[in-house]
């Protein structure tokens, strides 16, 4: 009855938008400390709306956020000094950018447990209720995982080798890979293309390269635990920064929940500068452009940079250019800055289009706020986003190396002049939006469903426990094929010992009227 009631309250608590107060205040220990500043962005969220509950959040990650928030603890390890990676030497990368790990995570992990910093959590380890551990590329935290519950973040939202190790294996006939999607629906080309990189990639990246250099260094510092992948089979829930509004409605376990554009918000007031340069540009509009905070413009090749200040130089529009770095010649009708309240522009009306590289983020917020895209993809999930907003009609892209004066300005003009982009992506805005809860919300629930129930077993799948083999019933059509053998040659026998019976009865007769 007791049960009935709380279950009652949470469905009711959930439509009105609020949640139940937690039954108890835990500590949460959150695990990004590979990462760029937006996976950190996809946790801060849920970090806040978890703080906000009573829960203490204790994040361990690489880019301290500037401001104190009450019951949020930042531990930032010391291991990044250096500059980000330059990732436009990345783009001819044959697997998409993510052949930097092969050096990068084998530093971390040679030094991340002897961080002071980090070696403290991971001796107070026992301490938090629950671990929120980053998917991507953060194999090296897993150690803290043993005999304990943990969720999964999937910052670049499908995860396809995270969802097998869940038990759902995504059929490659129509879920994209991490790198790349194709038009719809997908040719036989595509569908082969794309088998080929799941299977390649999950093996590369598990089995032969970067996993294995990772526990050899984790075997020798941790000779007690159970292997990586060991490890993260145990997870209860991941946590996907996705939803079919704004991607591919997919097939999924009740362990994996859809909690896509968390950062999303309402736009504050720009700032006084901004915001009259975007006003004072009238009926013309804005062109916003930013490449996020990983793929800096300064590492911008000159060649394309100095295209897009000829190309801007042509149109009628005024240009907002996040660069950080000195640029000489700038037109008139451009203005450069190097911090920029993304999300507060996106909002403006006479912002008309936003040309990104595509970053998942980036991507949402261009869609909460219905501002049509223009993509360049630079790496990993990049191109991916991009051909999902040329597919979906709410913006389009263009490759690095087609770059000319005129590629650009008739890309502006088709999108800014077009009304197709801004019809669709209003559609996708109001889809996105129109949800029982908001995505954090829906994260708070199950972050805490899963402390409440111990790790939730009742979560798990069975497909998790089986091997490849008995996944794919290769064992079983293996018996299927014995089975039908068997039958045949059976008949066989039968028949033949038949037709010798006929045949010989057939033989005696003969020779009697003989
Ligand atoms: C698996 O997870 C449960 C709770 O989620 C925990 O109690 C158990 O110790 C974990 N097992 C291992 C081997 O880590």
């Amino acid at each position: 009855m007791l049960a009935a009631t709380y279950v009652m309250l949470a469905v009711v608590a959930m439509v009105t938008g609020k949640l139940d107060p937690p039954e108890r205040h835990c500590k949460i220990l959150m695990l990004t400390p590979v990462s760029s500043q937006s996976h950190k962005n996809v946790f801060m969220p849920l970090a806040r709306a978890l703080a906000d509950r009573g829960h203490q959040i204790t994040i361990l990650s690489e880019n301290p956020t500037s401001s104190d928030y009450p019951n949020i603890i930042e531990v930032t390890h010391e291991l990044t000094s250096q500059e980000p990676p330059d990732m436009f030497e990345y783009m001819k990368d044959w697997n998409g950018g993510w052949t930097l790990f092969e050096t990068l995570l084998p530093d971390y992990v040679k030094n991340l447990y002897k961080d002071p910093s980090v070696k403290d959590l991971y001796e107070r380890r026992k301490e938090f209720d629950l671990f929120v551990v980053d998917h991507e590329f953060n194999e090296i935290v897993y150690p803290f995982l043993h005999e304990a519950s943990f969720i999964m973040v999937n910052t670049p939202g499908i995860d396809y080798r995270q969802s097998a190790v869940l038990g759902n294996v995504f059929n490659p006939a129509y879920v994209p890979n991490i790198n790349s999607d194709f038009p719809r629906p997908f040719s036989i080309w595509h569908r082969f293309i794309n088998t080929l990189i799941q299977i390649v990639f999950a093996i590369y990246w598990r089995n032969w390269v970067i996993v294995p250099q990772l526990q050899k260094e984790i075997s020798a510092q941790f000779p007690e635990l159970p292997p990586l992948l060991e490890l993260e089979r145990n997870m209860s829930l991941a946590l996907m920064n996705t939803h079919f509004s704004i991607g591919i409605p997919l097939p999924l376990l009740p362990s994996q929940v859809e909690v896509g554009a968390m950062h999303c918000r309402p736009a504050n007031p720009l700032p006084q500068e901004l915001e009259s340069w975007i006003t004072g540009a009238g009926s013309s509009g804005v062109i916003y452009f930013n490449l996020g905070s990983f793929s800096r413009g300064s590492y911008m090749p000159v060649q394309y940079r100095d295209v897009f200040l000829q190309a801007f130089r042509r149109l009628p529009q005024r240009v907002v250019w996040k660069y950080e770095g000195e640029l000489k010649n700038v037109p008139d009708n451009v203005m450069i800055t190097n911090w920029v309240p993304q999300q507060d522009i996106l909002a403006h009306n006479n912002v008309k289009v936003f040309i990104t590289h595509c970053g998942l983020l980036g991507t949402q917020e261009s869609i909460y706020h219905a501002t049509p895209l223009l993509g360049l993809p630079i790496f990993a999930d990049q191109n991916r986003n991009s051909m999902f907003i040329r597919n979906s009609g709410v913006g389009d892209f263009l490759l690095w190396e087609e770059l000319t004066e005129d590629v650009i300005v008739n890309a502006i003009n088709d999108i800014i002049n077009n009304p197709k982009y801004k019809d669709n992506i209003l559609r996708k805005s109001k889809l996105m939006r129109d949800q029982p809860v908001s995505p954090t919300e829906l994260a708070v629930f199950w972050t805490e469903y899963v402390i409440r129930h111990k790790g939730a077993p009742q979560l798990r799948s069975p497909a998790a426990q089986l091997s490849w083999v008995e996944f794919l019933m290769l064992d079983v059509i293996f018996l299927l094929h014995l089975t039908v053998f068997f039958l045949y040659f059976i008949t066989r026998r039968i028949l033949r010992v038949i037709y010798a019976k006929i045949f010989s009865a057939n033989d005696s007769i003969k020779k009697k009227r003989e």
